[in-house]
């Protein structure tokens, strides 16, 4: 999504500087070609020449300089920007940009610019509540201008409130989702993720590796392309993506109910959660004690929530996932066929760089129709976004669609 993209990263002066050079290595990393501003303040913080290691570009810092201005000047920069990013952007760069006020390379090229401004403001909370600060900030929502942040937490001035710079991670997404084509607005997607766990007994479950990573790349990638999301969660420690709306579950019949409930109001379900087959027959009251030398636990097999879905299906998309660890594309065209899907994505959970825990995938997508396209391996944010551009596709298909 990044690759080919010009990215201005503007950084204005405050103690998260250093996030932006997180912030920076996450864009360089997705293929982006970053410029980067400093305001002389932002420099007191961290030098330019961390910034310029790691986009690999000179770093801009004065407006009057004659080096700079020849080799690329502040309206080459404005124009040649896909995106511009002011992160962090204190309440001073607000309040210039609010006022029309262009008094330094990074006020200049912000204020000549036409590509879309995303702010991740940053500041002490009570600059933060200034009702002139409000004021300059409710201005540049009205004039298009985009924000992330800030978050509410403990700020490095001591003070605990809002005026936390958001995460890098955060920014990014919400790059992200600036360049993302809103080809599933007006469409609900249910999407599972996680593991699920079968309790043993107050202390003890059954469960898998699963970390729930893809489940949650296509939330925010879907949510990204305008979809509303409702995400059935199994226990993972990822953070909810932005604008998603996501329930907790623990166990697969918790799953299976959530699933069933919300399935009316979704067009497209899927299903990447690793629902566990089997739960223990009995769960014991009590934490089981190491009484004999060995243990039987007996378990019964747990409802296939997908393959239910299949046999209700009506018009509906149905995405599911098979993990496998030998004969991928038989298991996986197996169970396209018995659960009635539209599409399989199936890894070999063995190979290095795909399946649990990791943040890359090597999948195999498998239609309805019989096709079988093997993709690269792939950060499981752009599996994500090539899983949704077929889901697109299909629900294009859709009788009645033109
Ligand atoms: N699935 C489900 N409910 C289950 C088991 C699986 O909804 N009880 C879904 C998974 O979310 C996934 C797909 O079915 O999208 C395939 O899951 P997988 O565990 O690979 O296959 P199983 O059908 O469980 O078959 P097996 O365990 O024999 O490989």
């Amino acid at each position: 999504m990044f690759s080919q993209k010009r990215i201005v990263l503007g950084v204005s002066g405050g103690i998260a500087v250093y996030k932006a050079v997180e912030l920076l290595r996450l864009l360089t990393k997705a293929g982006a070609d970053v410029q980067v501003v400093m305001t002389r303040s932002a420099q007191e913080f961290v030098t330019p020449l961390t910034f310029q290691t790691l986009s690999g570009n000179p770093v801009h810092t004065e407006l009057f300089n004659l080096y700079q201005e020849k080799e690329i000047g502040h309206i080459s920069l404005a124009d040649g920007a896909d995106l511009f990013i002011v992160a962090p952007a204190t309440a001073n760069i607000l309040g210039k940009v609010a006022c029309g006020i262009a008094d330094d390379l990074l006020s200049t090229t912000l204020m000549a610019t036409k590509a879309p401004v995303l702010f991740a403001p940053a500041m002490n909370v009570n600059m933060y509540e200034n009702p002139v600060v409000q004021h300059n900030l409710t201005q540049l929502r009205e004039l298009g201008y985009h924000f992330v942040g800030p978050v509410t937490g403990e700020l490095a001035c001591g003070w605990q409130g809002t005026g936390k710079l958001s995460s890098p991670e955060e920014i990014f997404s919400m790059a992200q989702a600036l360049f993302a084509p809103k080809d599933l607005a007006g469409e609900r997607l249910l999407i599972t993720a996680g593991p699920t766990r079968e309790e043993l007994d107050p202390v003890r479950y059954i469960s898998n590796y699963s970390s729930g990573k893809m489940g949650y790349a296509l939330a925010r990638a879907a949510q990204q392309r305008g979809a509303e999301v409702y995400l059935i969660s199994g226990p993972t420690a990822l953070p909810v993506p932005p604008g998603v709306r996501r329930k907790s579950v623990v166990s697969a019949l918790e799953m299976r109910d959530a699933v069933l409930a919300a399935m009316d109001y979704s067009s497209v379900v899927i299903k990447s959660a690793a629902v566990a087959d089997y739960r223990p027959r009995q769960m014991a009251t009590h934490k089981l004690k190491k009484t004999s030398d060995d243990m039987r636990v007996e378990l019964e097999k747990n409802p296939d929530i997908l393959a239910e879905l299949g046999q209700v299906k009506q018009g509906r998309i149905l995405v599911g996932f098979a993990a496998e660890t030998r004969d991928l594309l038989a298991h996986a065209a197996e169970k396209l066929a018995r659960k009635n899907l539209d599409l399989i994505v199936a890894n070999d959970v063995t190979q290095q760089g795909a399946g649990f825990n990791v943040d890359t995938n090597i999948v195999k997508l498998l239609h309805a129709d019989g096709t079988v396209e093997t993709l690269p391996q792939l950060s499981k944010d752009e599996v994500a976004h090539q899983i949704l551009d077929r889901v697109v596709r299909l629900l294009g298909q859709r009788p009645g669609q033109s």
